[in-house]
């Protein structure tokens, strides 16, 4: 039985309304949208890493400034999330101290390594291809921070994902290593990439409150199929081959019928265990240390000024 304050909430979100900061909302409510921003939020952070290994290797002048602008924009993205999940009365030392402690999660995506330059295209076409796809509907979810703060990400995330089709354009129209390398990069990141949407239905623990209050719109698995629907005539285009011997078109559904990702390998990477979950965090910690001194200085000339102001 619902209370009549949470019936009358209940009756909001159904009827489509943004819920604002400063209005009443179900703990339970609070709780989850704080968990699944402050999670996009370190995601954006750590999804930096990968990509900015290749910042000082990136083959021209062109694609350096490129990459360099997509990972500000990353950054930019994490800063509006932590704000956003602010609103909801957790504060940003406390969030840093969940992911610095290892106990927040971040997208599992962000634990592969980036081995070539052809992997920085692919991270571009499938990872922020599949993140847009997500992202999208998150434009309207119910709560209005979070929904506004997604549309000008999804719009630095169209870019991102252009400019990584645009890298693998071009290496598949190279010479046949450069194509090669680009296979390479499909063959390794294909599979994480599908589960950067989460586990299947069956074993998604919060969809169905998180559809009820409209923070989710679309299942795991459907926005999954979504992906692969979209992905395959870019493969095509490419003349790259999906390494899935499972993948091929269902005119009964209208959609692919593809293979199961490996859900122990999603299991152990989120769980921590992962090919770079120890190097990811050890890079956090590592910055927060290294910004110490800062903050430092921060606290100290404001205690300064407020002490001179005070008469
Ligand atoms: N990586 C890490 N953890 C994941 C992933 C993933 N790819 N998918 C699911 N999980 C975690 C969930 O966070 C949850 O863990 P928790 O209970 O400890 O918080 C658990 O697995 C169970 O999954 P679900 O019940 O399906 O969780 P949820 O309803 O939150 O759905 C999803 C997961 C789809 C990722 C959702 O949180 C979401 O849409 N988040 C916003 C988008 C986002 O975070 N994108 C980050 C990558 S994109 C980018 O940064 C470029």
């Amino acid at each position: 039985e619902m209370e009549p304050q949470e019936r009358a909430f209940q009756e909001r979100i159904d009827a489509g309304q943004k819920i604002e900061p400063k209005e009443w909302m179900p703990e339970a409510y609070r709780k989850t949208l704080i968990r699944q921003i402050s999670q996009h939020a370190h995601s954006e952070i750590v999804g930096q890493l990968p990509e900015g290994n290749w910042i000082t290797r990136a083959p021209t002048l062109e694609r350096k400034a490129i990459l360099l602008a997509k990972v500000q924009d990353e950054a930019g993205h994490g800063l509006y999330l932590y704000c956003a999940a602010e609103t909801l009365g957790i504060s940003r030392d406390e969030m840093y101290g969940q992911l610095h402690s290892g106990k927040a999660k971040y997208s599992s995506i962000f634990n592969y390594p980036t081995l070539t330059w052809a992997d920085i295209g692919a991270i571009g076409w499938l990872v922020d291809g599949a993140a847009i796809m997500n992202q999208v509907p998150l434009q309207r979810c119910s709560y209005g921070p979070y929904a506004r703060a997604m549309v000008r990400i999804c719009k630095e995330e169209s870019f991102h994902q252009r400019q990584g089709f645009d890298i693998l354009t071009v290496l598949c129209n190279g010479t046949p290593e450069q194509k090669a390398m680009a296979q390479d990069a499909l063959n390794r990141w294909w599979w994480p990439s599908l589960m950067m949407f989460g586990p299947s239905d069956d074993a998604s623990v919060h969809s169905a409150q998180s559809m009820a209050w409209n923070i989710k719109q679309d299942s795991n698995d459907a926005l999954r199929q979504k992906f692969v629907d979209q992905t395959v005539p870019q493969a095509k285009f490419l003349g790259l081959t999906i390494p899935d011997p499972d993948l091929k078109w269902n005119e009964e559904k209208g959609g692919h019928d593809f293979g199961e990702p490996d859900w122990t390998e999603f299991f152990e990477v989120i769980a921590g265990n992962g090919p770079c979950n120890r190097e990811r965090l050890e890079a956090r910690r590592k910055a927060w240390d290294d910004g110490a001194w800062f903050r430092d200085a921060l606290t100290a000339y404001a205690e300064k000024h407020a002490a001179r102001e005070t008469p």
